[in-house]
């Protein structure tokens, strides 16, 4: 099992649902977060009557999707087609290792649970 965190722009957010939801993934969780990648949130300068000014923290949306091995690629796949500009912003992936998981109701463990 893996879990496979990407932060994404919010106008991501509902065609890459749309996306996931094509594959057969069992459940996902969705978190507004703010952060900044290498540009330290300033190269992304936006202007308002005129003046540009900075906002140092980016506001994007966390998407947490825990899924099988065999998942892993079709699901990153389908992140980076959904997500990528191109342009700085785009966000990012992370993938790590889950020791295991437990459904509440069934006590089903492992793989079974997800
Ligand atoms: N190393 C990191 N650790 C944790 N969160 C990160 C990391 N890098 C980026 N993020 C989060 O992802 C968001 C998007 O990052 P972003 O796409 O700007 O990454 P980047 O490395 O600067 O790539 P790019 O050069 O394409 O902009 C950030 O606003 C931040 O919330
Ligand atoms: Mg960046």
């Amino acid at each position: 099992m893996k879990k496979i965190e990407c932060i994404v722009r919010t106008v991501s957010l509902e065609p890459l649902i749309g996306a996931l939801e094509q594959l057969d993934i069992a459940g996902l969780n969705i978190t507004q977060t703010m952060g900044y990648g290498h540009q330290k949130g300033a190269s992304e300068a936006h202007v308002y009557r005129g003046v540009e000014y900075t906002v140092k923290l980016r506001e994007k949306f966390k998407v947490e999707l825990v899924v099988n091995d065999e998942q892993v690629e079709d699901v990153v796949n389908t992140i980076v087609s959904v997500t990528r500009t191109k342009q700085v912003g785009d966000g990012k992936i992370f993938i790590y290792p889950i020791e295991d998981a437990i459904r509440i109701r069934t006590g089903e463990k492992g793989n079974a649970a997800v």
